[in-house]
């Protein structure tokens, strides 16, 4: 399965506020450190045969790095994420990029924060809400994407991110932390007839589930070694990386990447 991703790059990547329970402003990154992060995320994903696009980040943007909050695409349509007063400026940048590549691009009418809380499982969208995502946008989303929504309210603000406590596989198999979502969305997922491969408390905290598959190739954090011999036991290629420097602004691999799935034909 070919994949498209839009990345950044994590030049003015800062923690210069706290909006999730990981980020310090006392425990600022190493840029070179990052940096190199960054770009060993991408080659990874060139490395799995995935196509990147680039939008450069901007010095007023220090979360810009973490692509996947902007919004999410399906098909040929895109719904702009609706961050918290401190990532609003990113917005623009990537409704820009978007629209110019021929998306149609819709604004959210709530808060919302875009692929962070809406992750593709083939035909549905597993939708996180109750954190950074009102609840009001789970028919949005349904009626702008065209797609069946799977509500999944994530636990605490640990989990401020669907992102960071289910990790789509494949689209018959998901990741997920039984402890990171509420009981009736634990049983929602069971329901779903989708093969679960249920992650421990301990790695998901380390982001275990903040990862990249195109249901080939896995790329996640070097921290979780259950599930990735889990995922290996499968049949999949693992490709583990360190990101210990993103984590200090909350954020992982999947973050990273905002997935174009459906990109409209690109204008010669
Ligand atoms: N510091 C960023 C924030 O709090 C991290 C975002 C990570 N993105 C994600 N999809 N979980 O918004």
């Amino acid at each position: 399965m070919n994949s498209e991703l839009l990345v950044s790059d994590a030049s003015h990547f800062r923690v210069d506020y706290e909006i999730n329970p990981y980020m310090d402003t006392a425990v600022q990154p190493d840029a070179q450190a990052a940096l190199a992060e960054h770009r060993a995320i991408v080659a990874a994903h060139l490395a799995a045969g995935r196509t990147v696009e680039y939008l450069p980040s901007a010095p007023e943007c220090p979360d810009m790095v973490f692509t996947a909050n902007a919004a999410v695409v399906r098909g040929g349509r895109a719904v702009l994420g609706c961050p918290p007063p401190q990532r609003k400026a990113e917005i623009p940048y990537v409704q820009e990029w978007l629209a110019g590549r021929g998306f149609e691009v819709v604004e959210a009418p709530y808060p919302f924060s875009g692929q962070g809380d809406a992750l593709a499982c083939g035909d549905l969208l597993l939708t996180g809400y109750g954190q950074r995502t009102d609840e009001r946008m789970l028919p949005v989303l349904a009626r702008e994407l065209g797609c069946e929504v799977v509500p999944l309210r994530t636990l605490d603000s640990r989990w401020y991110d669907l992102d960071l406590a289910v990790g789509v596989i494949d689209a018959g198999t998901v990741a997920y932390c039984p402890q990171a979502l509420d009981a009736p969305s634990v049983r929602t997922l069971r329901g779903l007839g989708i093969e679960l491969i249920e992650v421990c408390l301990e790695e998901a905290r380390r982001f275990a589930l903040n990862l990249v598959s195109d249901g080939t190739t896995v790329t996640m954090a070097r921290e979780a070694p259950r599930l990735a011999a889990a995922l290996r036991d499968r049949g999949l290629k693992v490709v583990v990386l360190g990101t210990a420097e993103l984590a200090k602004g909350g954020g992982g691999i999947r973050c990273t990447a905002l997935s174009l799935d459906g990109a409209p034909a690109r204008q010669r």
